[in-house]
């Protein structure tokens, strides 16, 4: 069967053709990348993204098909993002979807943004085995889950604050380093000497195994040596390299406590943070030789990208073949709103 993905909850608009069933692969992805225009404001304007997805999400369909060597009438089934994202963009989304499927009697599915990022894993190692614990990081979310098997999960943490990459962005927007901030601190990092200051890993007072990080992007942003820094010198590059170590062995830390606690197989680490080459050094390091196997997306699939939710979509199209259009349920930007409603057919 062959799937199109549709992926417009934030500042990407991003289609995709896959084949599953016998065979299982991704034959053509686009993503069309809003960063530029957002730059200037240093974080995501949801009127710019919503009428950008709007102007492009038609040719970026017609231009997947294309690349795949297909048409319309090939595809068996629409997977769309559902939430949680920004509204007015996951609105463009479903319009257009629910257009397409309307008129070519295909079926339409929903699936969640953030089991779609842990999903991106099993494009490239179908092998994975459940249960699992996956840790999404990205710019919207930071989350922990406990998944018994692809469509039961528990969320076991949560940011009660800021997402980790929207840490990052603001801090890089802080300093004027440009946006988004998670690839350029990535660079930055590794000049510096991360045992020059020390940062302290946040613990909820209330004993919940939540996350914070609001903590640490003001530790950076007031530190002394941080007013009046010049971003080219080496305390700036201690600095920066001193908050990753410590925040990634935060979520390190984070992530072996919730697989001591659960006896699961596999470890899940994805989302538009997990690009971090610190973050996927350590977890490397960590789960090498365990019998917990440790399995990252590639770098592509870790961003928001339209080839996740076509997998999903596939996945829960076969356990949920009555796929209706006409009864769709979105879900708009909460945090706290981890699960896939069980609304949409
Ligand atoms: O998953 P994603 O594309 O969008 C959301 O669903 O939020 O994640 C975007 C986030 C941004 O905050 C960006 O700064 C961060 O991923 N990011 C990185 C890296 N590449 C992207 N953070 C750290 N290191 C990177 N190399
Ligand atoms: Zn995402």
């Amino acid at each position: 069967m062959y799937v199109l993905g549709i992926e417009s909850s934030c500042d990407e608009t991003a289609l995709a053709v896959v084949e599953r069933g016998e065979r299982n692969w991704v034959i053509a992805e686009k993503v069309k990348s809003q960063v530029l225009l957002h730059a200037k404001y240093g974080g995501v304007v949801p009127e710019i993204a919503s009428r950008n997805h709007y102007e492009v999400i038609d040719y970026l369909t017609a231009g997947v098909l294309e690349e795949a060597n297909l048409t319309i009438e090939d595809i068996g089934l629409i997977s769309l993002t559902a939430g949680p994202g920004l509204i007015g963009a996951l609105l463009v989304g479903l319009s257009f979807a629910k257009g397409l499927a309307f008129a070519h009697r295909i079926p339409l599915v929903g699936v969640d943004h953030i089991y779609s990022h842990i999903e991106s894993a099993f494009i490239e190692n179908p092998e994975i085995e459940y249960p699992l614990i996956a840790l999404v990081v990205s710019g919207g979310h930071t989350a922990i889950f406990y998944q018994k098997s692809k469509f039961e999960a528990e969320v076991l943490s949560k940011t009660r604050d800021d997402a980790l990459g929207e840490i990052l962005d603001k801090i890089a927007k802080f300093f004027d380093l440009g946006y988004p901030g998670g690839p350029i601190l990535d660079r930055i990092y590794k000049d510096g000497d991360s045992r020059r200051f020390k940062f302290t890993q946040p613990r909820m007072s209330d004993g919940s195994a939540d996350f914070s990080f609001s903590g640490y992007k003001t530790a950076v942003i007031r530190h002394p040596d941080a007013q009046h820094i010049d971003t080219g010198t080496r305390i700036f590059k201690d600095l920066i390299s001193s908050f990753l170590h410590s925040v990634v062995d935060y979520l390190l830390n984070k992530t072996t406590a919730a697989v001591d606690n659960f006896r699961v197989k596999s470890v899940v680490l994805s989302g538009g943070v997990s690009r971090n080459s610190l973050l996927r050094k350590k977890f490397t390091e960590e789960f090498a030789g365990k019998t917990v196997k440790l399995y990252l997306p590639s770098l592509h699939h870790c961003t928001d990208n339209a080839t996740m939710v076509a997998w999903r979509g596939y996945e829960r199209y076969i356990r949920y073949p009555d796929a209706n259009y006409a009864d769709f349920h979105l879900n708009s930007y909460s945090r706290a709103h981890f699960r896939e409603s069980t609304k949409h057919r």
